[in-house]
């Protein structure tokens, strides 16, 4: 099944009156000196599965649960010549098995695909293509909110960026005035375009990237022990650090991922993570958590962690919710993505 042999709201149509309701949005975000925003938000928009992102003059149409035919894709094309004219539109069809991209594209469109561009966000700037090694755009979008509360508490601070993935947040922070920024995350080529986009915005001589898994470097750095062996099993080598506090610190893990060093689960052990993570703040710092699991209850969530603080010494002072973009509407008020900063 194809989305446009869906019952329901036609994608044309969606994309037209998505993109008119965020007429006042983007006068917003051009004045902030971004060019990046989420267009159509699938389901909370009429059209489960689907969405379009713009970065700069890139528009990327996604799908997740089916297909998108050649002819409505066309139409999105033909919705945005009208109201957003100078966009390429990108199609990448991620309904297979592993939301990887599926769809082979040809001409134009694959040289659009390719081509390197770079989008702005709070003045801040970042490498984007639309089809690269990887599957997700370099840039998450839904995050936006946080990069900017980062940066507005950045300047002369020490920040520690967990699954740093291209490192946005730690640019971000770097842009605004951080004097140091940590970036960690065990792939090497996402860590290799986030010393790029620190590159590009001149702050290479702020940032570091280290390769390593987050477990025993987080480990580490709040000066617990990291044991080399496990169940009578050598484990990996892993780069050794000093313990170090961090004035904030940025933990956005993946939903599930086992490593030989620890299993990131955010419904069953957030713990496993928040434990660590607690270790490496300073006194007086804040660190910001991410959920991303839908079923996630917030409330519950937020239970786990001020129990896990005052169970590990950090009782929470104070708890604040960040809530993502307009480009990002929740029909229940419930968006999948929650980031709670929590002050000590
Ligand atoms: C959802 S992305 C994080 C997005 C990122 N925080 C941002 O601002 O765009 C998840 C990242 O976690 C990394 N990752 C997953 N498990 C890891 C582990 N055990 N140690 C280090 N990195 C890990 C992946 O390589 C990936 O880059």
């Amino acid at each position: 099944m194809t989305v446009n042999d869906t019952p329901g709201d036609d994608l044309q149509d969606a994309v037209r009156r998505a993109v008119g309701t965020r007429a006042p949005l983007f006068g917003q975000l051009a004045d902030a000196g971004t060019d990046c925003c989420r267009l159509l938000h699938g389901a909370q928009e009429g059209v489960p599965g689907v969405t379009l992102d713009r970065y700069g003059t890139l528009a990327l149409l996604q799908s997740f649960h089916a297909s998108v035919t050649e002819a409505a894709v066309d139409g999105v094309r033909g919705v945005l010549d009208t109201l957003l004219p100078g966009l390429d539109l990108v199609y990448n069809d991620r309904s297979a098995p592993g939301s990887k991209v599926g769809n082979r594209l040809v001409g134009v469109h694959r040289a659009a695909a390719k081509m390197d561009r770079i989008t702005r966000e709070h003045g801040v700037e970042f490498h984007i293509r639309a089809r690269h090694r990887g599957h997700d755009p370099w840039l998450f979008l839904d995050l936006r909110t946080t990069r900017r509360a980062i940066m507005d508490e950045a300047r002369g601070a020490s920040l520690l960026n967990l699954f740093a993935y291209t490192c946005g947040v730690g640019v971000a922070a770097a842009v605004a005035g951080a004097r140091r920024v940590l970036n960690v995350d065990f792939a090497e080529s996402s860590l290799a375009l986030g010393t790029e986009n620190a590159a590009l915005n001149h702050v290479t001589r702020i940032t570091t990237e280290l390769a390593s898994d987050v477990f025993p470097a987080v480990r580490q750095l709040a000066g617990l022990r990291q044991p080399s062996v496990h169940r009578g099993r050598r484990l990996p080598s892993f780069p050794r650090l000093q313990p170090e506090a961090f004035d904030l610190v940025c933990l956005d893990p993946p939903l599930l991922a086992r490593s030989r060093f620890g299993v990131v689960d955010v419904l069953r052990d957030y713990q496993a993570l928040l434990k660590p993570a607690l270790g490496a703040v300073s006194d007086g710092g804040a660190l910001y958590c991410t959920n991303n699991l839908a079923r996630v209850d917030e409330t519950e969530w937020h239970a786990v962690l001020r129990r896990c603080a005052a169970n590990h010494g950090r009782p929470i002072r104070t708890l604040d919710v960040i809530r993502p973009g307009a480009d990002f509407p929740s029909v229940d008020g419930r968006p999948p993505l929650k980031v709670a900063r929590l002050a000590f």
